[in-house]
């Protein structure tokens, strides 16, 4: 099987390569390329993103796995990542873990991340890669029952 990116996304690669003087560069611009195109990065993307970069297809596949933002394989379930480092794990996420595992992993798969970067807002998670703030069990329990 062989992966290509769409339209819309081979243009913003032309953009950003304008931007970056080496190709290396590139790599992690398109795992989030190739992540929101196809939600998850497969062997066959790393392939691809290996050509563009001109870097060896093991490096792309080391930084792809060094990042645990980044999926490797395909899941059925809506995604919902738990911030566990310092600011989030002082403000609650392990409960906001264990409150995710026993109400809705039926329905969803819950990924422990690091530092999301908007530690303000602690604790974080992620819905479907759109942030969710300040986040308590119940409003976990409104927006998912909602969905
Ligand atoms: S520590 Fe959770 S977002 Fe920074």
């Amino acid at each position: 099987m062989s992966f290509s990116f769409n339209e819309t996304n081979s243009l913003k690669i032309e953009q950003l390569a304008k931007r970056y003087p080496q190709k290396k560069a590139l790599i992690l611009p398109l795992l989030w390329l190739t992540q929101k195109q196809e939600g998850f990065i497969s062997d066959e993307a790393m392939t691809k993103i290996s050509e563009i970069s001109q870097m060896p297809y093991m490096h792309i596949c080391s930084v792809a796995t060094f990042y645990t933002m980044f999926k490797l394989s395909k899941s059925e379930k809506r995604v919902i990542e738990v911030c566990r480092t310092l600011s989030c794990e002082l403000n609650g996420s392990e409960m906001i873990k264990k409150h995710l595992l026993e109400n809705h992993s039926d329905k969803y798969e819950i990924i422990e991340v690091e530092c999301m970067g908007a530690c303000g807002g602690a604790p974080m998670c992620t819905l479907d890669g759109k942030y969710m703030e300040s986040v308590t069990p119940k409003m976990l329990d409104e927006v998912l029952n909602a969905d």
